[in-house]
């Protein structure tokens, strides 16, 4: 029997791509950049199943376009490129890489929330760019970590770790979420708030929400204007739960101490655009999950997903197990 007809969206760590093309008869594109729509479309008319980044847009004129498509199997736990439903109407399985990248993610969150704090990224700068002449009294203060309140937007897995984090620097914990969280109650002192709470009481407050219609600027001028002076956001989350021109205005403005961003809305973030001249304003580019290791399972997850797919099996993380009987 013929080997099922795959194509890979982009070079994933081995671990996951070696399965992958034992398995299958796959293409990949060598590219660093994504393919074109013009190419996903045609491969997809060919193939039987995609493993795609969320780069990659996953929607119903693609699924249109691919008629004998069963399975795409993102390699990311986030998955707003994809159309869900339009998959589960053509009984397509879409599958994500949720929980092995949970705590890589948020000592990323971590990270970029002390970096912002204690403003590592301007002292390094500041040194090696001759201005350190001697120890300077008043020389780039910044915010305590310890014994601040964290402000958590979506308690969800990674909004959990963060706040696993923040216990052990002795941080008062807030959380807004619709779903209450009796482990981050009972086991970490957490305090579910509202929305308006969370923004006025936390010094920091990190974003772990997935991109939903509801939460799309979820961080807006409003928003902002609630928070504290002293206050550092934080997204880990997705680009547009934050109106990047807001934060812009409200950064410049000193409205709010700094932001600490790994996704931005546009993504890339294009070099010329204003965010990049504020020294409170510490963007990197979307590399939460990037540890050695978290990507080598995220990879050999997304190649269990697919395969299991391609095998008539349900894939451990499928998103739409009901289009799985269609
Ligand atoms: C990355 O952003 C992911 O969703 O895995």
């Amino acid at each position: 029997m013929s080997k099922p007809r795959v194509f890979v969206t982009r070079i994933i760590p081995d671990r996951g791509l070696r399965k992958v093309l034992e398995q299958t008869d796959a293409t990949v594109w060598e590219d660093e950049l994504p393919p074109p729509r013009s190419v996903l479309l045609e491969w997809a008319s060919q193939a039987d199943g995609l493993l795609t980044l969320l780069t990659d847009k996953i929607d119903a004129e693609l699924m249109d376009a691919a008629p004998k498509l069963k399975v795409v199997a993102n390699f990311a736990v986030g998955f707003d490129n994809f159309d869900v439903p339009a998959a589960t109407q053509r009984g397509i399985l879409m599958t994500n890489t949720p929980g092995v990248l949970t705590d890589t993610t948020a000592d990323l969150a971590f990270a970029l929330l002390m970096a912002c704090a204690r403003r590592i990224v301007e002292g390094r700068d500041y040194a090696r760019n001759g201005h350190w002449r001697t120890w300077g009294p008043m020389l780039l203060m910044g915010q305590d970590i310890h014994g601040a309140t964290l402000g958590i937007a979506g308690i969800g897995r990674i909004g959990l770790a963060m706040a696993r984090r923040a216990v052990g620097f002795g941080m008062r914990i807030l959380y807004h979420d619709a779903m209450r969280s009796e482990v981050a109650e009972n086991e970490l002192g957490a305090i579910r708030v509202n929305k308006e709470e969370l923004l006025a009481q936390s010094d920091f407050v990190s974003l772990h929400v997935p991109l939903t219609p509801e939460t799309r600027h979820y961080i807006d001028a409003a928003a902002l204007k609630m928070m504290k002076p002293n206050a550092i956001l934080i997204n880990t989350a997705r680009g547009p739960v934050v109106d990047t021109m807001a934060l812009y205005e409200a950064l410049k403005a000193r409205q709010i101490f700094a932001a600490g961003l790994d996704v931005t809305d546009p993504e890339p973030l294009p070099a010329d655009h204003p965010l990049y001249t504020l020294d409170n304003a510490l963007i990197v580019p979307h590399i939460a999950s990037a540890s050695f290791e978290t990507r080598s399972k995220m990879a050999e997850m997304a190649a269990d997903n697919l395969l299991a797919g391609l095998a008539g099996k349900l894939p451990p993380n499928c998103l739409n197990p009901e289009a799985f009987n269609k």
